[in-house]
């Protein structure tokens, strides 16, 4: 199914967009300008993150497969690319907030005076429960976590849970909101985004180097490995990540002042892995188009990336713009204007 251009411009407005580190949000016009010509009819993006360019290609009518080894990426993923229809309805999120007896207090106990007020430490026991508990269709609960890490961010300076306490409060409208409106806006915000463009569109939580492969291309969007900044996305998000997995699999490292827990390895992590990492992904993907976002920042540089695909793929173009990168990534080169970088698309097919 084709899409026009401006039909696809009032879809991607309704993507729910968020500072998540590394989101291509910004550049999806950049994006789309290189994938359109391309012929391909299904795509996985194997580090879907936001769910940005996913969204996109959901709008350009493909058969998109989203992956995040983050949960609470894949449950964004769920709630508005596999999803083709389903939304929370009002009173469904009003029970949602509804006291329950039977919600504990393991997020009371366990992050008190950290991030939220007791009160509203309360009221994510509740929620998580009640999802839990009380929501059996898997798109509403996934539509409800989504929403649930969307408010807690916003709820945030920042965005962040890489510090503790309410610092940076700036008075904005987003820190002032209830936390319980914050809940209910995130809610309106996912349902508008969901919608059918006619394709089986999936969701999937995994390694990426796990994958199946099989689509007629693959976007590949890692961290990226910098001598400037670390690309660590549990040390950013570890409470909204565990909030939407009810902390369970996960060791909370309790000598923290954050309570954070441990990073999921990847081989994309360190300047020693990130090369063997990209050569293993292209060989895992070999048989699709491939094409990959990097910054000019980033190690591999622009000319071993390219010798890197060309191993696998005998044209390899690469395209490029200049991107400010939202701070989060870079956010210790904030008025240094360092953080302009060059964004780059590999293409190999
Ligand atoms: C640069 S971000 C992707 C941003 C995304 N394209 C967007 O527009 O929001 C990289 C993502 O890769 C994920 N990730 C890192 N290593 C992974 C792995 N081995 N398998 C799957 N996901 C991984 C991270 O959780 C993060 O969401």
């Amino acid at each position: 199914m084709a899409t026009g251009r401006a039909e696809l411009d009032a879809r991607l407005a309704l993507f729910p967009s968020s500072r998540y580190m590394g989101s291509k949000h910004q550049v999806l016009p950049f994006l789309y300008q290189h994938l359109a010509p391309l012929e391909f009819r299904s795509v996985t993006d194997a580090f879907s993150g936001s769910g940005a360019v996913s969204y996109l290609l959901k709008g350009m009518g493909k058969a998109v497969t989203a992956n995040d080894f983050m949960h609470f990426s894949y449950q964004t993923a769920r709630a508005i690319i596999d999803n083709a229809g389903t939304v929370l309805t009002p009173e469904e999120v009003e029970e949602l907030l509804r006291p329950n007896r039977r919600a504990g207090d393991f997020i009371q106990q366990t992050f008190r005076d950290l991030y939220f007020t007791d009160e509203e430490n309360a009221l994510l026991d509740t929620i998580s429960h009640n999802i839990r508990t009380r929501l059996r269709n898997s798109y509403k609960r996934s539509i409800a976590y989504a929403a649930l890490a969307r408010a807690c961010l916003r709820k945030r300076p920042r965005g962040l849970f890489t510090y503790t306490g309410v610092r940076y409060l700036d008075g904005r409208r987003d820190l002032q909101l209830t936390l319980a409106d914050q809940f209910r806006e995130a809610v309106n915000v996912l349902n508008r985004a969901v919608y059918d463009n006619g394709q089986e569109n999936n969701a999937l939580n995994m390694d990426a180097f796990e994958l199946p492969t099989g689509t007629d291309l693959v976007y590949l969007d890692p961290p990226y490995v910098s001598g400037l900044s670390d690309n660590d996305y549990i040390r950013r998000y570890h409470f909204v990540e565990g909030l939407v997995r009810y902390w369970e699999d996960v060791e909370i490292q309790e000598h923290t002042s954050t309570k954070k827990f441990a990073r999921y390895p990847s081989l994309f992590d360190s300047k020693t892995t990130v090369r063997h990492a990209f050569s293993t992904i292209f060989d895992h993907f070999r048989d699709s188009i491939i094409t990959v976002s990097y910054s000019s920042n980033g190690i591999p540089s622009r000319d071993e990336m390219v010798s890197l695909l060309q191993q696998y793929k005998e044209n390899v173009v690469v395209h490029e713009i200049d991107h400010l990168y939202s701070f989060g990534t870079h956010a210790h080169m904030v008025g240094e204007n360092q953080n302009r970088v060059q964004e780059y698309l590999f293409i190999g097919s």
